[in-house]
C-alpha cells in the first residue's frame, strides 16, 4: 500500500469551483508547541505566535465545562439560546441580531458565502487579516486591496475603493488590525460607515461594512457597538479566542441587523458551536474581573516589550492589541533561529512584510525569554 507521502499532488487533476481558489495559500497557523517539541526534542517551548491568552481562561469556564461533561451524548443547542441571551445582555442587542460561529473565522466565511458572489468585489486593506482575501477568492469574487497608511487602514482610500467599484459588496476592516496592531478611532470608523450608508441610499447599493473586533477587549475605547443602532449595513465580528482564552474551543459571533443575521443563519451549519464551547463562552462573559486582569497585564507587558525593542534599536508599530509587530531584518531567518531556541513567533513574509515578525504579548517570564533569546539571535542572524 502506498503511504500518503508517496501520493503526488496533481493540481490539474480536479478543478476547483472558481479559478481564484488555485491562488489561495492554505492559512498559515502558528506552529503548535507539540509539533516543535516533536521535531526538535525541545521541552521548554514558549508560543507567542497566535495571539492566544497567556493566562488561559477564567476559572469559571473550567468549572462550567466540567459540569457539562456528562451531557456530551446530546447534540448542542443548535440555536445557542443561552449563549445568545448572554451576548445580548452584554452587548445590549436583540437575540435576532446575533449569529454564532465556530470561531470568528467561521463568521467571516459565512459573511462571504451569504453575501458575496463571483460578480462582486470585496474591499480590504493591505496588511489586513489574511482571511479576508481568502474568503473573497473562495467566492471567485474580485479582491480590492487598498494600500495601507502607516501600516493601518486608510479609510479615505477605502471609501474611494467603494466608490470606484460599483460591484463592491463587502468592506472588511480589522480593528485593531492583525498583524499590525493599528487602531482606528471611533470617530473615523463612524464617519466611514456613515459615508458608505449615504452611498448605499443615494445609489441604491447594498455595501456591508464588517468590523472585525477580535481584539476589542484590549482596546475597549474603540468598541463600535453604537454603530449598529445607526446603520443597518454594519456587522461586528467578535471572538472568544483571544482575551477570553478559548481558542481551542472555537466560538465567535456576529452582531448585525436582524435581516443580515437571518440571512446568515440560513447557511450556518446547525450545530456549528459545540456544547462545551457554548457553556464556556457563557461563563467567560460572566467574569469581567478576569478580562480586566488580562488587559492590565497585557498593557504593562506590551509597554515593557516595546521598551526592550527601543533598547535593542528595533522598530515596532505601536499596538492596541495583544501582540506587537517588530522589524528584525530577515524575519524568516529570525523566526527560524528563535524556533530552534524554543520560542515560536510569527514570520510575516506572507503578508508582504519580510523584515518583520509578530510576537504575542506573553507573561513576564515569556517576554523575558523572548527578549533574551532575540538578543542572542540578532547577534548571529
Ligand atoms: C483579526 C482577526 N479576526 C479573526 C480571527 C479569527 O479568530 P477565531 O477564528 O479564532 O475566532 C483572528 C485570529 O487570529 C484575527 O486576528
Amino acid at each position: 500500500m502506498q503511504s500518503s507521502t508517496h501520493i503526488q499532488a496533481n493540481p490539474n487533476a480536479i478543478q476547483p469551483a472558481y479559478p481564484s481558489i488555485l491562488d489561495i495559500q492554505a492559512y498559515q497557523i502558528g506552529k503548535p508547541i507539540d509539533e516543535l517539541t516533536r521535531e526538535l526534542g525541545l521541552t521548554d517551548v514558549v508560543k507567542l505566535a497566535s495571539n492566544e491568552n497567556p493566562l488561559g481562561c477564567s476559572p469559571k469556564v473550567t468549572l462550567a465545562i466540567t459540569q457539562e461533561l456528562g451531557g456530551l451524548a446530546r447534540y448542542p443547542d443548535g440555536n445557542g439560546y443561552y449563549l445568545k441571551q448572554t451576548i445580548s445582555d452584554k452587548t445590549q442587542t436583540d437575540l435576532e441580531q446575533i449569529t454564532l460561529g465556530n470561531g470568528s473565522n467561521d463568521i467571516l466565511d459565512l459573511i462571504a458565502r451569504t453575501f458575496v458572489s463571483s460578480d462582486d468585489a470585496v474591499i480590504y486593506s493591505q496588511y489586513a487579516f489574511v482571511v479576508y482575501q481568502m474568503v473573497t477568492k473562495m467566492q471567485g469574487a474580485t479582491g480590492v486591496e487598498v494600500p495601507a497608511k502607516r501600516y493601518g487602514h486608510d479609510l479615505e482610500a477605502m471609501l474611494d475603493g467603494v466608490k470606484n467599484n460599483a460591484n463592491a459588496k463587502v468592506v472588511f476592516i480589522a480593528n485593531p488590525n492583525n498583524p499590525t496592531g493599528t487602531l482606528l478611532t471611533h470617530d473615523d470608523v463612524r464617519a466611514f460607515a456613515s459615508q458608505v450608508d449615504a452611498l448605499n441610499k443615494s445609489e441604491h447599493r447594498q455595501v456591508l461594512v464588517v468590523l472585525d473586533e477580535a481584539y476589542i477587549e484590549y482596546s475597549p475605547e474603540s468598541n463600535n457597538r453604537a454603530l449598529l443602532d445607526e446603520f443597518d449595513n454594519v456587522i461586528l465580528v467578535r471572538t472568544f479566542s483571544k482575551a477570553y482564552g478559548l481558542a481551542g474551543l472555537r466560538v465567535g459571533y456576529a452582531i448585525s441587523s436582524p435581516a443580515v443575521s437571518e440571512m446568515m443563519n440560513r447557511l450556518r451549519q446547525p450545530f456549528n458551536v459545540n456544547t462545551l464551547a457554548q457553556v464556556a463562552a457563557i461563563a467567560s462573559l460572566q467574569d469581567d474581573a478576569f478580562i480586566d486582569t488580562c488587559r492590565t497585564m497585557n498593557e504593562q507587558q506590551r509597554r515593557w516589550l516595546c521598551k526592550q525593542c527601543d533598547v535593542l534599536g528595533l522598530a515596532f508599530v505601536p499596538s492596541s492589541a495583544n501582540f506587537v509587530m517588530i522589524e528584525v531584518g530577515d524575519g524568516q531567518a529570525v523566526y527560524q533561529a528563535l524556533l530552534e531556541q524554543g520560542v515560536i513567533v510569527r514570520p510575516l513574509v506572507g503578508y508582504g512584510l519580510p523584515n518583520w515578525v509578530r510576537v504575542t504579548v506573553g507573561t513576564p517570564e515569556d517576554n523575558t525569554r523572548l527578549i533574551d533569546t532575540l538578543t542572542d539571535v540578532l547577534e548571529t542572524v
